[in-house]
């Protein structure tokens, strides 16, 4: 175990309100075991995977590095991971963790480089209860159709209908859209399998047909807003809506705000209960300055209790699936019984970017957001960019 005195260093991007006050969760849980965690905060996932990638390259990583995407991505070369099967064997990981969720925190699908702390959904639609009611709306909208009925009635009250933020929230808006015109089956063959019927298909033309739409019902300021920004415009009743994953949610705890009373969380229009997942994890670097404390720092990211306390007030769910979520509230509830559900059932869909390598992914990127800024392209030219843009890369 850890001599009192030791610390890890930890590279992560929550630096929002809520992200800050959750991620006190594990430092507080791994102070009791006697190490003290220290932080590098790198605000916006995009800066801290250059960051990474530079103190990789220059041979000296932190302890953890928070990941979400492809974990090959993250090692310059595999041979910087720690290997992380003693822990993972002791603490029965195996047994805890979601068949997706260790397929994309074991490298190889062998050995476990990668701590694994949380289930975010990412296809939610937040909406403002008072909004709402300024609009003489009795629920949330069901179809796009009947969203883009509210933004109208919503701008015309002085509302903005949408409250976008900047370049890789579009996108990401863009594939939670994807996954409820597409369904399951087209999503996954276009997004991890490149398919080419899939890549030009009427789901994805209808994708971009309601980006198009929800375009002309954002602001203008959105293109240099961060996404912790938007909400605060929802959570103000500035802005009726905002698509985005339940990391949102951490914001409005952190007002004091309820769901269902003063907010609405709910699947994206189209999506029905499906769900789309993101799952954060840290990768563990070799050659640690304290080998017990990173084994310290893996077990408390593991630990039930730890993961509960973090997640309560993170906006996601546990990843551990004996974690008890009855204590959560309205919208992490659902999340879980609808990640369980799919997971059954085969519908629950991964994050694209959890799969593919990221050339590809910011391939596809690109396409989205040329056509986000050219309303001269059509849907259908976009479609068969998304399938040129997986054909290069
Ligand atoms: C991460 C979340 C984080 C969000 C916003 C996502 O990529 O999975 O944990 O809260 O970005 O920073």
């Amino acid at each position: 175990s850890a001599r009192a005195g030791e610390s890890v260093e930890v590279m992560h991007w929550w630096t929002s309100g809520g992200e800050t006050a959750a991620v006190g969760k594990f430092k507080e849980a791994l102070s009791v075991r006697g190490v003290e965690w220290k932080d590098l905060a790198v605000g916006g996932a995009d800066n801290q995977r250059t960051l990474l990638k530079t103190r990789v390259g220059k041979g000296s990583p932190p302890d953890a590095a928070q990941i979400n995407s492809d974990v090959r991505a993250y090692a310059a070369n595999p041979g910087n991971l720690a290997n992380l099967n003693d822990v993972a064997a002791k603490g029965g990981w195996d047994d805890a963790l979601p068949a997706p969720v260790q397929r994309y925190a074991k490298l190889g699908g062998k050995n476990y480089v990668a701590v694994p702390v949380n289930v975010h959904r990412n296809n939610v639609m937040w909406i403002s209860a008072a909004g709402l009611k300024k609009i003489g709306a009795s629920a949330p909208p069901k179809t796009w159709d009947e969203f883009f009925a509210m933004a109208e009635k919503a701008r015309a009250a002085g509302m903005i209908p949408l409250a976008m933020a900047e370049d890789s929230w579009v996108n990401f808006m863009f594939m939670q859209v994807a996954y409820g015109t597409m369904h399951t089956d087209a999503f996954r063959k276009a997004f991890y399998d490149a398919d080419e019927a899939a890549l030009k298909g009427p789901g994805m033309v209808q994708a971009f047909e309601v980006m198009r739409k929800a375009r002309g019902y954002s602001d203008r300021g959105a293109a240099t807003r961060r996404w912790n920004e938007a909400t605060q415009m929802v959570i103000q009743g500035k802005a009726l809506a905002q698509v985005n994953g339940d990391w949102v949610k951490g914001e409005f705890t952190l007002a004091g705000k309820k769901p269902n009373v003063d907010y609405f969380c709910i699947p994206v229009p189209g999506s029905g209960s499906g769900h789309v997942f993101s799952s954060d994890a840290f990768m563990f670097f070799r050659n640690a300055k304290s080998p017990s404390a990173q084994v310290a720092l893996a077990e408390t990211l593991m630990d039930k209790d730890a993961q509960v306390a973090f997640s309560l007030i993170k906006g996601s769910v546990p990843v551990r699936m004996d974690a008890d979520v009855s204590g959560f509230d309205a919208c992490a509830r659902q999340s879980y019984a609808d990640f369980v559900a799919g997971n059954k059932d085969g519908t629950l869909a991964a994050a694209p970017s959890m799969l593919q390598t990221p050339a590809r992914i910011a391939a596809w990127r690109d396409v989205v957001l040329a056509f986000w800024n050219d309303d001269s392209m059509t849907a259908q030219q976009a479609a068969n960019r998304m399938l040129a843009a997986a054909r290069a890369n």
